[in-house]
């Protein structure tokens, strides 16, 4: 997989930055650096490309998930991340995911999939990877869902739903609402970094 890779201060996070559809490795640095600068990151860019765009996963339709190949890439950035924290020396334990859209997805699926996968994550408009799924004990991860009320592509109710799935699965998790779209503002980037501050 494409990364970057920069090393921050020892006892802070990982930031592991997982991009939109369209977007690349370079997507979110700006983000976590206001998030906290001191961080170490870890972007990478989703392995799939759908008309030239990379993604983290196929889909068949707007919204509609190849489930298989969402399994498969799960795994793959699972295993990825667990690679990197070896070759670099970070800790596994201390990974915060920040995702937007195709990449909250993904990241919501490693939730979904594995019960150490992040010790935290902020979601920006996020939906349900898996409705079938039974998520794994997520007890002590932190989460943060940020959605739009009017997301045409992330419909208010799947965020509803993805912050039932994860509570009930043990997670803490706070929701918050923005008046917009799906586009990722500087507003939820400012009440992300206010959720990371007050929890980490
Ligand atoms: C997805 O495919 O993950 C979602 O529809 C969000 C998007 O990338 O447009």
């Amino acid at each position: 997989m494409n990364y970057i890779f920069n090393k921050g201060k020892e006892d802070k996070p990982v930031f592991l930055l997982l991009h939109g559809t369209g977007g690349d490795e370079n997507s979110l640095l700006a983000l976590a650096e206001i998030i906290d600068p001191e961080a170490s990151v870890l972007s990478v860019r989703g392995n799939i490309l759908e008309h030239g765009m990379p993604r983290f996963f196929r889909r068949l339709a707007e919204g509609v998930f190849d489930m298989e190949d969402l399994a498969f890439r799960t795994k793959e950035l699972y295993e990825f991340i667990g690679e990197k924290a070896a070759e670099y020396g970070f800790d596994r334990q201390n990974i915060i995911a920040i995702g937007y859209s195709n990449g909250a997805n993904i990241a919501a699926n490693l939730l979904f999939e594995y019960e150490n996968a992040l010790k935290g994550a902020v979601l920006h408009h996020p939906m349900v990877p898996n409705h079938e799924a039974t998520v794994a004990k997520q007890d002590g991860t932190h989460v943060f869902i940020v959605a739009g009320v009017n997301d045409p592509i992330c419909p208010q109710q799947e965020a509803i739903d993805l912050e039932r799935y994860l509570t009930d699965a043990g997670a803490n998790v706070t929701l918050e609402w923005e008046s917009n779209g799906h586009q990722l503002t500087m507003n939820e980037v400012q009440k992300a970094k206010a959720w990371y501050e007050r929890t980490f």
